[in-house]
């Protein structure tokens, strides 16, 4: 049976601009190339949990404006269970407006519908976050949705992989009842912004994965630091790579695999995804892993 996996978050339409370079404050350019393209941490990660094989229900929301539909539809055509996806009437669906240039990317999100999973939504989904082996949870929705979620796994025993993305502060109540946390650099610095917190790293390392780009993801074994390098490959678009390591990162977990083997998992597939445009695109299936192994040799 495939492993069950429930995504919480956010469902987003990517507006990208391509341009050669990124603008200065203050001034105009000409880009080169303009698409709408489906995204979304939380969308982002349900694809690449669904292409690796898992049985991933998506919760989350959409507006009732003309971007709703289609994301729902591109949920459906990568293998997501989209029952749980409410539309939200008078408001509209979350969008983040991308620029990709130089190899690197700039993204405002507004979160319109996203903003709509309201814990009480949440509470609403008791039934699949009881029956799922894991939860995987980003912060593209409300803080207290988050929080209410990690609180309904706790209940029914369900692991919680929580991707602190984009960075936020956080109450260490949260930290210590995640299961694992799975922060760049960056997100890790505003994570531990206490003392309190800092000290709460220092003696639950175990926790915490952090990724380091085309570096790979560090963690602890419980003795020592482990650095599982990534893949080299040539980048087109590093957007959404952090969702694809987390996607399959989470697979490995609830397919009972070791830590170490679920960051090697993580790594690989987010290394597949930047060789092609767009946070989704990318994303690899399970032969297509094989594929990109065996032509490595
Ligand atoms: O992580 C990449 C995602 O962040 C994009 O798809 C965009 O929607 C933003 O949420
Ligand atoms: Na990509």
């Amino acid at each position: 049976m495939p492993a069950k996996i429930a995504v919480i978050g956010s469902i987003n339409m990517d507006l990208v601009s391509t341009t050669d370079r990124f603008p200065n404050k203050g001034e105009t350019i000409l880009g080169t190339d303009f698409k709408n393209i489906p995204g979304g941490k939380g969308a982002n990660q349900a694809v690449a949990a669904a292409k690796l094989g898992a049985d991933v229900t998506m919760i989350g929301c959409v507006g009732d404006d003309p971007f709703g539909p289609p994301l729902i539809e591109n949920l459906k055509a990568n293998g997501v269970n989209t029952d749980n996806v409410e539309p939200v009437t008078g408001v509209p669906t979350g969008i983040a407006a991308i620029t990709v240039a130089d190899q690197d990317n700039t993204i405002i999100v507004i979160p319109g519908a996203n903003h709509h999973v309201t814990p009480e939504v949440v509470q609403s989904h008791e039934e699949v976050i009881k029956e799922s082996d894991l939860i995987l949870l980003q912060f593209e929705i409300p803080m207290e949705s988050v929080k209410q979620a990690v609180e309904l796994a706790a209940k029914h025993g369900t692991k919680v992989v929580l991707n602190p993305a984009p960075a936020q502060s956080v109450e260490l109540d949260l930290l210590e009842k995640v299961d694992f946390l799975t922060p760049n650099e960056h997100e890790l610095e505003i994570l531990l912004d206490t003392d309190e917190k800092k000290e709460f790293y220092q003696l639950n390392r175990e926790k915490f994965f952090i990724t380091q780009g085309e570096k790979g993801v560090l963690y602890y074994d419980g003795e020592k630091e482990v650095l599982v390098p990534s893949y080299k490959v040539d980048v087109v678009d590093t957007t959404g790579a952090g969702d694809t390591f987390n996607g399959g990162f989470s697979v490995a977990i609830a397919e009972g695999k070791s830590l170490k083997e679920a960051c090697y998992d993580g790594n690989i597939v987010g290394a597949i995804s930047v060789s092609k445009f767009g946070a989704q695109t990318g994303m690899p299936t399970k032969d297509e892993v094989a594929n990109f192994l065996a032509k490595r040799g």
